[in-house]
């Protein structure tokens, strides 16, 4: 697939179009003079809600995985959604990433396959090729924010500063990764809570099995996100049952969100 760096602007269009027609979309891909289609498929799949919220109140938990090896991760998607974990963050930190996101989408139809360490227009547009259901960033400078408020699967922007946050809502997105979270403040984010009532956080970086619950508390935050349910060394080990043990007492944390923002 071409790069498209630079060039969001005909994504955009793109897809504006096809949601003003109610379109169902596939793949999204470029075409030879720089403009973009959606790519008819055999079987398409329905427009996603662009509501995040509902996204991260799925599951108190959303595992962030670094797969290595594209052959993991089918049997690492399956492991999570078993123990009770259905919303994944696929990283793209490895070379694996995208084939790894495409297998999962592909293969494991309860899985909510997301991708994150998303930092550039042109990551939007592999990602959603591949099946990404949603997309995370770590830190959102403009040109980046720009790119994902045109992106037609939800979006959990990152922020790590209260006007990171405030230049996130003025741009419409109502929940925020908070990253990393531990190194900035880590729960005393609640006190955002009370300048900026509209806004939700999913915390990640830093959290693990000991202090999410502690997070989970906070009237702000809707999930968190971590890698603790599937640390790189038992993903290598292909230990999965292990993974599944994990991702069961994660998903046993916090309990899970109403639509009106209570947990139960
Ligand atoms: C992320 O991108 O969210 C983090 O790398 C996850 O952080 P953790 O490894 O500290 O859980």
């Amino acid at each position: 697939m071409r790069a498209v760096s630079g060039d969001s602007i005909p994504i955009a269009a793109t897809i504006a179009k096809a949601r003003a027609g109610g379109q169902r979309q596939s793949a999204l891909v470029a075409r030879r003079d720089g403009s973009y289609r959606f790519r008819p498929a055999a079987r398409t799949i329905a427009m996603p809600p662009l509501d995040p919220t509902a996204l991260a109140a799925k599951t108190p938990v959303i595992p962030v995985l670094t797969i290595e090896r594209v052959a993991d991760a089918v049997p690492l998607a399956r492991a999570l959604v078993a123990g009770g974990l259905p919303v994944i963050e696929v990283t793209l930190r490895t070379p694996a990433a995208i084939d790894a996101v495409r297998a999962i989408a592909g293969a494991v139809p309860d899985c909510v396959v997301g991708v994150g360490t998303v930092t550039k227009a042109a990551d939007i547009a592999a990602a959603v090729d591949a099946g990404a259901k949603f997309l995370v960033s770590p830190g959102t400078p403009p040109a980046l924010a720009t790119a994902l408020a045109q992106a037609p699967v939800p979006v959990l922007p990152g922020c790590a500063t209260v006007s990171e946050a405030m230049a996130l809502a003025e741009r419409g997105f109502a929940v925020l990764k908070f990253f990393p979270a531990e190194p900035s403040g880590g729960i005393a984010w609640k006190a955002v809570a009370a300048p900026l009532p509209n806004l939700k956080f999913c915390p990640t970086g830093g959290i693990v099995a000991q202090n999410a619950a502690s997070y989970l508390a906070l009237p702000n935050v809707v999930s968190v996100g971590g890698s603790w349910p599937a640390p790189k060394d038992l993903i290598a080990a292909g230990d999965f049952d292990r993974i599944t043990a994990l991702a069961r007492a994660a998903a046993s944390l916090g309990g899970r969100r109403t639509d009106d923002g209570r947990r139960t």
